[in-house]
């Protein structure tokens, strides 16, 4: 039998997500073991090991990365999923789709960049109106390279305080290092503009200094997504930390048009129908035309149909259309 004592010290490593202390422990109980003659038990111990070994070097090469939560400070800061979006789900302009399929390309490629000294495209700047698909772009890249996906809070990331933020930041990046994923600071203007408590002007440009230095330092291999719908923010010294920017827009004809089709698909649309859709479409991001699409959608089902007619998803871009005008 194990000692109490390894018993605390595998949970421990569990708990702290310490891999290689974990092997360690299990290893001492297997030498525990084979001293107490428990031979067969021994081996059977040191073969579990063996198979967690491979798969720890797996994860580091490039397989897909063990389920991982974060922990401790962590868990406030980085909210995990492990999406299975594809970037094949989602609506894009040629250009755009041309860029993300080079990220999982040179990502993909990364040793391979490495060994002549070239490092893979890993820290994207997204930048566009509200809805076209920016937070849905790093669900896809995580889906597609099977690495958790890791939000950035940044409620629990600014406070008060200047150094803790800094040092929060710090532990964010840390991980990054620890635990390969894909790390998105969502709506990462809010980092300019954070207005808590005695922070002047400067106080703020400040945090997103060492933000910007932090990014400028990593080398780890993750992957790094800042999104913003302010092109206020934008400036030189951002765009330099960065190694690319892509840029998205609202959806043009031949885009809404995809997008009614792939949301419409378990439906009959005519192909006159579907262009005078897109037409009408026009001016409305791609979450907004998705939401009508469901509407459209949930009308038929509710009256057995299979097919979708040209005035009931007009009347509900157009409902769509005045509920904006009335918040604004
Ligand atoms: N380019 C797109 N292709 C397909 N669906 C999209 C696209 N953009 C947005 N959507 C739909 O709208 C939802 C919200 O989009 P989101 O990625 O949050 O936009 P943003 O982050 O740019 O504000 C998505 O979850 C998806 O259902
Ligand atoms: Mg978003």
């Amino acid at each position: 039998m194990a000692t109490a004592q390894q018993l605390k010290s595998l949970l421990q490593s569990y708990s702290e997500a310490d891999g290689e202390m974990f092997v360690s422990v299990a290893l001492q109980i297997a030498a525990h073991e084979a001293r107490a003659g428990k031979g067969k038990l021994a081996t059977e111990i040191k073969r579990l090991v063996d198979d967690i070994k491979t798969k720890q070097k797996q994860a580091r090469v490039g397989g897909s990365v063990p389920i991982t939560r974060p922990i401790g400070e962590l868990s406030a800061l980085l909210s995990a999923t492990y999406p299975r979006t594809k970037l094949s789900e989602m609506v894009l302009a040629p250009k755009q789709g041309e860029a993300l399929e080079l990220v999982l390309h040179e990502y993909r490629q990364q040793a391979k960049l490495r060994e002549h000294g070239l490092s893979a495209c890993r820290k994207l700047l997204l930048v566009g109106p509200p809805g076209v698909g920016k937070t849905m772009t790093s669900w896809a890249l995580a889906g597609e390279l099977k690495l958790p996906h890791f939000t950035v809070q940044f409620h629990s990331l600014i406070t008060k305080y200047m150094g803790e933020t800094a040092a929060k930041l710090f532990a964010i990046f840390e991980s990054m290092r620890h635990t390969r994923g894909v790390y998105l600071f969502d709506e990462f203007d809010a980092i300019g503009s954070m207005r808590a408590g005695r922070n002047d002007v400067g106080e703020i440009r400040r945090v997103l200094n060492s933000f910007l230095q932090f990014l400028e330092q990593d080398e780890s291999d993750s992957l790094i997504i800042a999104a913003t719908n302010l092109e206020a923010i934008l400036d030189d010294a951002l765009f330099r930390r960065f190694d690319d920017f892509i840029r998205y827009q609202l959806p043009g004809e031949q885009e809404l048009r995809s997008l009614i089709e792939n949301r419409l698909s378990a439906f009959e649309i005519g192909k006159h129908d579907l262009n005078q859709l897109a037409t009408i479409a026009e001016g409305l991001s791609h979450a907004e035309l998705c939401r009508a699409c469901d509407q459209a959608a949930k009308q038929a089902v509710l009256a057995d149909r299979r097919t979708i007619e040209t005035g009931e998803l007009r009347q509900a871009i157009e409902t769509l259309r005045e509920r904006k005008q009335s918040v604004r």
